[in-house]
């Protein structure tokens, strides 16, 4: 990510220059003052290249004199609110990389707008290339350094200050869902929550001989089959203001198999590679805890991540064991391959009897059957509580994660009925992503939860407005905004 500044507005000598364009609006502020520094060529390039400014449409001018190694506009539309500023950066980061340093005209926008159009330039100049060691120079991006120009440089500042730390939170996401399996065991993962405690965060690790301890005997079935040793990391941020007795803690908990084979029922080879991200959403929840701590939330959050590999092995289980969960619940496990909600079954019971919370979100690349129905556009969500599973169809959409919502019933429940064990951990192909929430949903105590799916969101095989493809992170900004807007105060 490039250094952002909020700064005075200045014309730049060098480097880029970003004009985000209201549509049919004059060129005006640091933008005018950059046409007739060029002579005019600005204006008559945009108009050459009937640039309007409509939401999308952009125009790149080389050398337009006055110094400057390129013009980028960008247009913003009518009226333009935070998410088309943010899609609008996005879309200029592509086009700047190549320069040390720029400058974006954002005079012309609210603090908050300004601040909204850095976000998108942070958020798309991510890049995962730690394992690329002979990249050419002149491939590699370049910019160092982003100037926003705004009329108001202590309130963009101030808009932009939980940005960046939900940014930060992002990143830590799509760094944790892009590393590769054998470097991203679970105890690395585990390792590198540690780093969330210089943000305050306290970070608990527990390994294979406390889980036995707590009976975690769904968790451990799915780990015994590897190499390598289990961890479930209890990650606690206390933001709420102190005084008053201390309410319950808002609860995120996430799936971390850190390679899904499918163990005994193993998948097949083609596209197996993409299993290393099925620690997608464990990965969420740690970046999440990054970001609410980064921009001191004033809510208590507790973020718990359940690490394993599937592996088949001499030692992995069986189709047709029976497992004892935490909760004291019998399962028959059918398919091995349904490895998740038997992690989540053990870690969401160990939630609710530690931390009593007020709800709790589990995140989970949890079914291939949810990209059959949702494909890649929405997350499917399910819970027991409509107040709650509202507000996150609300939060979803005002960041640009969307979510749908799914259906529960005692019918699929029916699905997942064991002849020999309380419940089975698959339903049959009718309903897959269904069944399988009805299958965490057994051990939520009816307390008020929601689950999401992200199996089609976690990752993009395209570059989306905000993100380049692979790891997108999504649900981190999705969560921070659900506590932003309803539980801090
Ligand atoms: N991690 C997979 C789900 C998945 C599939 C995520 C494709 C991302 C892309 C999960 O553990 C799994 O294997 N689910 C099975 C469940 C089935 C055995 C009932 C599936 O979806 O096929
Ligand atoms: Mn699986
Ligand atoms: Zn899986």
């Amino acid at each position: 990510m490039p250094d952002i500044a909020f700064v005075k507005p200045a014309l730049p000598r060098a480097g880029a220059l970003v004009l985000p364009v209201t549509e049919d609006a004059p060129l005006m502020g640091l933008a005018k003052q950059a046409d007739e520094a060029t002579g005019g060529a600005i204006s008559r390039g945009l108009e050459a290249a009937r640039f309007k400014g409509r939401k999308g449409q952009s125009a790149v001018l080389w050398a337009p004199g006055a110094g400057l190694a390129k013009v980028v506009a960008i247009g913003l539309g009518k009226d333009p609110a935070a998410a088309a500023a943010e899609a609008a950066g996005g879309a200029v980061a592509g086009p700047i990389a190549q320069e040390r340093e720029a400058v974006v005209a954002a005079d012309g926008l609210t603090p908050a707008l300004a601040a909204a159009f850095a976000m998108g330039v942070a958020l798309r100049s991510y890049r995962f290339d730690r394992y690329r060691t002979t990249e050419k120079p002149e491939d590699k991006p370049k910019l160092e350094r982003l100037a926003v120009a705004t009329s108001d440089v202590a309130k963009a500042k101030a808009a932009f200050a939980p940005l960046q730390a939900i940014a930060d939170g992002v990143f830590l996401t799509r760094d944790l869902v892009s590393e590769p399996p054998n470097v991203l065991t679970p105890a690395e993962c585990a390792d590198r929550c540690k780093a969330l405690e210089k943000l305050g965060v306290g970070v608990e690790i527990l390994g294979p001989k406390e889980m036995k301890k707590l009976g975690f005997g769904a968790l451990l079935g799915v780990a015994q089959g590897s190499a390598q040793e289990p961890r479930m990391v209890v990650m606690t941020w206390n933001g709420a203001p102190k005084g008053k007795k201390a309410g319950k803690p808002l609860a995120f908990i996430g799936k971390g198999v850190t390679f899904d084979t499918g163990g005994i029922s193993i998948k097949p080879a083609a596209g197996m590679e993409d299993m290393k991200w099925d620690m997608a959403g464990a990965g969420t929840v740690i970046g999440l805890m990054a970001a609410l701590a980064g921009r001191k939330a004033k809510a208590d959050v507790v973020g718990i991540v359940g690490l394993v590999e599937n592996m088949p092995s001499g030692t992995a289980q069986r189709p047709g064991d029976v497992v004892t969960t935490a909760s004291g619940q019998t399962v028959e496990v059918i398919n091995t391959d349904a490895e998740g909600r038997l992690v989540l079954a053990d870690v969401i019971h160990y939630c609710i009897e530690k931390f009593d919370p007020l709800f709790m979100v589990d995140l989970a690349t949890l079914t291939g059957a949810i990209i059959i129905a949702l494909g890649h556009e929405h997350a499917g969500l399910f819970s027991n509580d409509d107040t709650l599973a509202q507000r996150i169809e609300a939060a979803g959409k005002q960041v640009g994660e969307a979510c749908w919502r799914m259906p529960l019933g005692e019918a699929y429940d029916k699905q997942i009925k064991s002849d020999i064990a309380d419940m089975k951990n698959v339903g049959g192909r009718p309903g897959g992503s269904i069944t399988a929430a009805q299958f965490i949903q057994r051990f939520v105590q009816g307390r008020p939860w929601a689950h999401l799916d992200i199996a089609g969101t976690a990752w993009s095989g395209k570059d989306l407005p905000t993100a380049p493809k692979g790891a997108t992170a999504y649900g981190v900004r999705l969560l921070d905004r659900l506590v932003a807007e309803h539980y801090e105060g």
